[in-house]
């Protein structure tokens, strides 16, 4: 098997795991389908039976929907999953943007349903109603009948190949368009404000109007490419069947009723045509299916298994000649070295700033202590033991606020505080709020202590966001505490309220704070400055 083959058979495999029994009734049914035709012509004497067939042939129509229903649930689960292997255990800074994913399975996932219901079915009940008719026909009329179908099953199959380029390539065509569309309509969405202020908004507008309709063409583009292919290499079939039949008229069987067989390969047609529908389904999904094989290989590369070894996550914590470069990005980009050669010692008592200038890789440092990143280079001693910080007793003693944090933006503000700890009870989140200031500085928003819990998280100004997610960091209790830019969006006053709790919370527990503000760094033992790596050869 070449390996191309190979991929994408097993990238089926994946996509249809659990789905073969409902596959298989999907396939069944169409099968049943299509033998009922021929069948009901066979039994025109008996009107009873062809009536019968007939009705069975449309009772079987609602089976095949039901059946296409459960087939789709589980795909859609399974090329969810690839995309959730890389986001539960890969390697999380090499994540692609969150409404790039989002477009991709927008895109995606009808386009898997179809290539499964109406391509990998169809297939699989021609392959069967074929030999099926065949049988049927050449007991009924004889072997001689057998060839204008073939001939005519032959000219379709590959008038649909030849199609199959051109469908694809609209298809894909179509699809690249949605996602760039979606993406569009996100970042709108998200830059609002901004597009309103330089009264861009209408324009941007405007420019989604006019993605959505150039979305519209491709798609009608693609649509109607497959019509034209799949009606067009119908016709063909029938046109040369037909043909057959009257070149040849006369060399069936004798007593062979010209009317009764050009009626017999009408109805045999229909199984040629799902052979042929089911096969251009298939190639119309190609690129999808290639690029689902691309996901299947980083989910299978996703294998960061978090370690349970004991580890005394009080102890001192020594990085000792730590690099790490991000990877090279999917779209052929350099890797970027952000930390290379770096030494700190975090002692068991005491805290540390780093401070250094935008792209220093403060951050990345953050993310090594935080084990979410693994450097390439050096090593990590915790207690004087050579460790892994993606530990899982180590991540329940840390706590962190991130420049980027995960935030509930629909929910309330008590939403967000418990979105590491959902069982949190409300007064040790009113406390946080109270260490954070927020308590009186929103109270006057609030009847009761609820209602202060229960307001809109959307509703806060930047500053006030990012104090919940200050004071979300704080609720953890744990050995450490790593922040990244906690004053960020802070006023002057904030700042230097924030100096203070910095201090008194560094006096209880160890406290890792990058700071771009020297007003912070009285909390410190020790401060870190971070320049960044030189580059190669300079
Ligand atoms: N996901 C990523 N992929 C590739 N390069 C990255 C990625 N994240 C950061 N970098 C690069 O790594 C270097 C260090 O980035 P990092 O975010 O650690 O800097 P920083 O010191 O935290 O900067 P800032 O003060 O702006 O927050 C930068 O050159 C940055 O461009
Ligand atoms: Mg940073």
């Amino acid at each position: 098997m070449s390996s191309g083959l190979r991929i994408r058979t097993k990238t089926a495999r994946v996509l249809l795991a659990g789905a073969a029994v409902p596959l298989v009734v999907v396939a069944a049914s169409v099968l049943a389908q299509r033998l009922m035709l021929p069948f009901a012509v066979l039994s025109l004497q008996n009107r009873t039976h062809a009536v019968a067939a007939l009705l069975a042939a449309a009772a079987l129509g609602f089976v095949r929907t039901r059946a296409a229903d459960v087939v789709a649930r589980r795909l859609r689960l399974n090329l969810l999953d690839l995309f959730l292997a890389p986001f539960v255990s890969g390697p999380a800074p090499s994540l692609p943007a969150g409404e790039a994913v989002t477009a991709r399975l927008a895109a995606d996932l009808p386009r898997l349903v179809t290539w499964a219901n109406d391509g990998v079915a169809l297939v699989l009940a021609a392959a069967l109603a074929i030999p099926a008719v065949v049988v049927l026909l050449a007991s009924a009329l004889g072997v001689r009948v057998l060839l204008p179908i073939a001939i005519a099953g032959v000219v379709g199959a590959a008038t649909t190949t030849l199609a199959s380029r051109h469908v694809s390539a609209a298809w894909t065509a179509a699809v690249d368009r949605l996602r760039a569309l979606f993406i569009s309509v996100g970042a709108g969405y998200e830059g609002a404000v901004d597009l309103r202020a330089h009264g861009r908004a209408g324009s941007y507008a405007a420019r989604l109007r006019e993605q959505m309709s150039t979305w519209s063409v491709y798609e009608g583009r693609a649509r109607v490419a497959t019509t034209v292919s799949t009606w067009g290499s119908f016709a063909v079939t029938l046109a040369t069947a037909a043909a057959i039949i009257a070149l040849s008229s006369g060399t069936f069987e004798p007593g062979v009723d010209p009317y009764r067989l050009s009626l017999l390969v009408l109805a045999a047609v229909p199984t040629l045509h799902t052979l042929v529908s089911g096969i251009s389904n298939l190639l119309a999904a190609r690129s999808t299916l290639a690029s689902t094989a691309r996901q299947l290989a980083l989910a299978e590369a996703a294998t960061l298994v978090e370690s349970d070894a004991p580890i005394d996550s009080a102890g001192e914590i020594r990085l000792e000649r730590i690099g790490y470069s991000y990877p090279r990005g999917e779209d052929g980009s350099a890797p970027v070295a952000a930390l290379d050669g770096l030494d700190l010692a975090l002692p068991a008592r005491g805290s540390v700033a780093i401070t250094g200038p935008n792209g220093a890789g403060k951050t990345t440092l953050a993310h090594v202590l935080l084990g979410v990143v693994r450097p390439d280079r050096g090593r990590i001693l915790v207690a004087d033991r050579e460790a892994t910080l993606d530990n899982r007793r180590f991540r329940s003693r840390i706590a962190y606020l991130s420049q980027r944090p995960f935030q509930v933006a629909e929910g309330t503000i008590a939403d967000n505080l418990r979105a590491f700890d959902p069982e949190l009870p409300d007064g040790r989140l009113l406390e946080a709020l109270v260490v954070v200031g927020l308590r009186d500085s929103l109270g006057a928003r609030a009847k009761s202590d609820a209602d202060l819990l229960a307001l809109p998280y959307r509703a806060l100004s930047r500053g006030q966001s990012r104090r919940v997610m200050l004071a979300r960091a704080l609720l953890r209790d744990t050995d450490l505490l790593v922040l990244d830019e906690p004053e960020a969006h802070l006023d002057a006053a904030s700042t230097t309220e924030l100096a203070a709790i910095l201090k008194r919370i560094a006096s209880a527990r160890r406290v890792v704070a990058v700071v771009h503000d020297r007003e912070l760094l009285g909390f410190a033992d020790q401060v870190v400055e971070l320049t960044p790596p030189a580059k190669p050869g300079s």
